[in-house]
């Protein structure tokens, strides 16, 4: 099938190489010439376990291709998936001024029928708005479908090419067959290809990841709760978890949620909500806990070294939003980084992958080693914001060493408070109680 993916970020990106993969004639489209010009050459421009080896293999056999020219993919392909972003606008609500571009640019160059796909998180009426701005251009048949995307970064190729599910809003029954013989290469249950009506796809979209950032609220909050009694948070999320009703996942406690989607969307479905009048009460309150979790780290670290950090130097392990990605969007380690820098301590960090990134927000802020253990030397304390697997199992002898007072803030819960204590460490983890006191 020729297939062209408007917007090649983290999600266009996938979708085209894992289609193409399949034996789809694939055309990838951006505006940004930088980025295409790296895609032509087969370099990635994110870091993504596993997309690399696809772009190339698929390039090299012509399946896969890049262009700026987003009119010239919309002529050569019968199927148009919208991949562009949709950023919080300055009210919350998703700014969809790339998605309309992109249905007004695919109304002026369809040239017969089209099926356009919105795989942009949207929210509910935008597939309407799209079809509305695509026919005010043109008088070609179009089908407009909602396909959200589920993939998470980090593990996109397997997400895409191994979905738990997939959710297709449709309108017609060509477009549902197409999008069928699509996807048919990538399910293994048939049952788990979901069809619905157009609405309900977008709303499944922003309600998936609403659901998720309120376990993650839900565990933060009962995880302040620990802390005020004594207990211990990692025991109660077992005991909770293991309810097979309730179930594991998300249940752990952090710094609160970060990245792309979580917080653009929890927002973006709230302000949704309002304008239609449904109750976002409970959206309002998974938010406030977040953002009061992001500072966690921060304020304690300032209760513990005073208001006045000038002259304290803190190492920081992990930058990225969450392990296997260099994502940095709306990473709780700049909310620490930020109450620290502002107080006047100095900060030299190590991330596995997102330095660069780290380097293009932050540049010269804060310092960068590449060695974890290098960024220790002569820190007052180390502070914890991502459950990178080499951040795992340390020398816990070397790190003593390296720091001037054996402090650790670490807000991923990564050791066991009583190893630590026996190892000489003050360790400061998430709802459960510090243990050992540093001399400095
Ligand atoms: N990143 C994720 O993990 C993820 C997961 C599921 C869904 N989503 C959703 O998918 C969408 C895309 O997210 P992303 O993370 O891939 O975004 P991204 O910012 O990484 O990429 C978006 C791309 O769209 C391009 N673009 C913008 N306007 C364009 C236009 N008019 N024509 C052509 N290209 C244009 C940009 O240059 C950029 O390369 C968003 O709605 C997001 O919420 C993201």
């Amino acid at each position: 099938m020729k297939i062209a993916v408007v917007g090649t970020g983290y999600v266009g990106l996938v979708a085209g190489a894992c289609l193409a993969e399949t034996g789809n004639d694939v055309v990838c489209a951006d505006i940004d010439q930088g980025k295409i010009d790296r895609l032509k050459r087969g370099e990635i421009p994110i870091y993504e376990p596993g997309l690399e080896p696809l772009v190339q293999r698929n390039l090299e056999q012509h399946r896969l291709t890049f262009t700026t020219d987003v009119a010239r993919a919309v002529r050569e392909s019968y199927v148009v998936f919208i991949a562009v972003g949709t950023p919080p606008g300055g009210d919350g609500s998703a700014d969809l001024q790339h998605v309309l571009s992109v249905a007004r640019t695919i109304g002026r160059a369809m040239d017969g029928e089209r099926i356009v796909i919105t795989k942009s998180t949207v929210p509910v009426g935008t597939a309407r708005k799209v079809r509305e701005v695509i026919e005010s251009e043109t008088d070609h048949p179009v089908h407009v479908c909602s396909n959200p995307e589920f993939l998470k970064e980090g593990a996109a190729v397997d997400d895409f090419m191994y979905p738990d599910r997939v959710v297709i809003g449709v309108d017609h029954p060509r477009a549902e067959q197409v999008l069928r013989e699509l996807y048919a290469p990538f399910m293994r249950r048939e049952h788990n290809f979901l069809v619905m009506d157009v609405p309900s796809a977008e709303i499944t979209k922003y309600a998936a990841n609403s659901m998720l950032a309120t376990r993650i609220s839900f565990m933060n909050a009962i995880a302040r709760l620990c802390e005020e009694t004594g207990a211990d948070v990692d025991a109660v999320r077992r005991g909770v978890g293991s309810d097979d009703r309730i179930g594991s996942a998300f249940l752990f406690p952090g710094i609160g949620y970060g990245g792309s989607c979580f917080p653009k969307d929890v927002q973006a479905l709230i302000r949704t909500m309002r304008e239609l009048g449904a109750p976002s009460g409970i959206l309002e309150a998974v938010e406030s806990v977040n953002e009061a979790q992001k500072r966690i780290l921060g304020e304690r670290i300032i209760r513990r070294f005073g208001e006045d950090l000038t002259g304290r130097r803190f190492a920081v392990w992990g930058l990225a939003f969450k392990p296997r990605t260099d994502d940095m969007r709306e990473a709780p380690s700049l909310a620490t980084i930020e109450m620290l820098l502002a107080r006047g301590a100095e900060i030299v960090a190590h991330d596995p992958e997102a330095m660069a990134e780290a380097r293009r927000i932050l540049g010269d802020r804060i310092g960068y080693r590449e060695l974890p253990y290098d960024a220790l030397e002569g820190a007052d304390a180390l502070v914890i914001h991502t459950e990178w697997q080499p951040f795992q199992h340390p020398d816990l002898g070397r790190m003593r060493a390296a720091l001037t007072s054996p402090v650790i803030f670490d807000g991923r819960n990564l050791y066991r408070p009583e190893r630590m204590a026996e190892a000489g460490f003050e360790y400061h983890s998430i709802g459960r109680a510090p243990v050992g006191k540093a001399t400095d």
